[in-house]
């Protein structure tokens, strides 16, 4: 099995390209379910997670079709394809393609909106707590969904007439119920307003696309979104937001080695307090007009204190990340997780490059350490695994990543882009 091998100490220089947000990729390309006129995505991602759901999208009927690329063209590294589901052959999303990745589940909104029936497999994806799907299963019942669960799978159906607007209250913030609902919603009878709904900017650039193919949905960035139902959606291009989560860990990595590195092809408002509190910790963060210039001199940070919120607060997908950088700032920083009930798993492997991490319920407490041994270490899940390559980075000696197969789920050409700016790292076969 492949893994990952970093010799640590180098400082990071150079440019960085940030590639499409697989967040925002995954719910654009299951929106393409939702009509039978092609969906044109820009700047897509080449992700594992990306071919993972073209494979489940392909098990629906859809045909997917990639663009030339022109390799001079660095702006062109994201891909473009197109999703066209001119009919729908099959409305059961199968254990064996959706197994692997939470998001896949996201399906159901609309097959069900469409086709009036749905059977999907109860989802899996990373191993960050218990992630359930009521919020979704509620909100479908709001649209009047019948939903039964047999076997392992969620076997929804619409009424005759279609399914039909409604109030929708989320009892907690869900991004995937919130993409889901809101789809689903795009071809009901009437309007939907969806209450205490997702914020975060992947949410809006979906509700942005399904706009392009005539959906009638406002309120897009608050927490309340209204959604007046159409007959049909039809054609679109859109082009993929950038990856904010990419963007903050490559800014994290030259907080921690030093150097500095412009970000292109992304922007800071996506990510505001994670640089927020980088510039607190001691970084240099100046925006540019198509990217973010990082700075850092690689000696010890100041120590701040995080906790984890929805957008527009510190994203949870950053924080393993963070707690890597913390653990060579010249203090203490409490790190606290609120949105996932189990996601210090990374703590254990960051113990093994010398870090001192005691956690507490739902707090890490991070005491600096000077200097980190490199180590063999083991990646858990996917936010996780580019924070033990961020320790690497830094640490003395040589460090191998294994399971990096959770890494290639998230992060596009992670150990040629750090190359580039410095880094002695390589993919290695055992
Ligand atoms: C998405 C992101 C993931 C990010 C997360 C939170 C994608 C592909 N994934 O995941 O990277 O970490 O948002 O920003 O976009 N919950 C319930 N019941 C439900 C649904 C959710 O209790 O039916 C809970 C979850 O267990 C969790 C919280 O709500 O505690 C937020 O989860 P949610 O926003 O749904 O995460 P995802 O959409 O799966």
């Amino acid at each position: 099995m492949a893994k990952i091998k970093i010799i640590g100490g180098n400082r990071l220089n150079g440019e960085i390209y940030i590639s499409g947000a697989k967040n925002a990729a995954l719910p654009l390309m299951i929106a393409s379910l939702l009509s039978e006129e092609k969906l044109v995505l820009e700047n897509l991602p080449a992700l594992a997670d990306v071919k993972q759901l073209k494979a489940i999208l392909k098990n629906h009927g859809t045909q997917i079709t990639e663009q030339e690329q022109n390799p001079k063209d660095e702006s062109s590294i994201g891909k473009t394809v197109s999703f066209q589901a001119k009919i729908i052959s099959d409305i059961c999303a199968p254990y064996e393609l959706v197994s692997e990745m939470r998001a896949s589940f996201w399906v159901i909104g609309p097959l069900l909106a469409r086709m009036g029936e749905a059977r999907v497999s109860l989802p899996g994806g990373c191993a960050i707590g218990t992630r359930p799907v009521d919020f979704f299963l509620d909100g479908l019942k709001q649209l009047g969904a019948k939903i039964e669960i047999k076997d392992g799978y969620v076997i929804a159906k619409a009424p005759k007439g279609g399914l039909v607007g409604n109030r929708v209250h989320f009892p907690k913030i869900s991004v995937g119920a919130t993409h889901t609902i809101m789809m689903a919603a795009t071809l009901a009878n009437g309007t939907t307003i969806i209450e205490n709904a997702a914020r975060e900017p992947e949410v809006g650039d979906l509700a942005n696309c399904l706009i392009k193919m005539g959906a009638k949905i406002s309120g897009i960035g608050t927490h309340v979104l209204t959604i007046e139902g159409v007959k049909k959606l039809h054609g679109a291009t859109h082009r993929t937001l950038p990856d904010r989560i990419e963007t903050g860990t490559y800014a994290m990595a030259v907080a921690m080695t030093g150097g500095e590195v412009l970000l292109k092809n992304t922007n800071a408002k996506l990510l505001q307090s994670a640089l927020d509190i980088l510039i607190k910790a001691g970084v240099e963060i100046s925006e540019e007009k198509n990217g973010i210039r990082v700075k850092a001199n690689g000696a010890g940070l100041r120590p701040v204190d995080v906790e984890t919120q929805e957008f527009p607060g510190f994203p949870t997908d950053l924080q393993a990340q963070y707690m890597a950088l913390m653990i060579r700032s010249a203090g203490v920083a409490n790190i606290k997780e609120t949105i996932f009930e189990n996601r210090f798993m990374h703590v254990a492997e960051l113990a093994r490059f010398g870090a001192d991490i005691k956690v507490d319920g739902q707090v890490a407490t991070v005491s600096g350490v000077p200097q980190l041994r490199g180590a063999q270490v083991m990646a858990t899940d996917l936010r996780a695994s580019v924070s033990l390559v961020i320790a690497g980075l830094v640490a003395k000696g040589e460090t191998t990543v294994s399971r990096i197969y959770h890494l290639d789920r998230g992060f596009e050409n992670l150990e040629e882009k750090l190359k580039r700016c410095g880094a002695q790292i390589e993919r290695v076969n055992d």
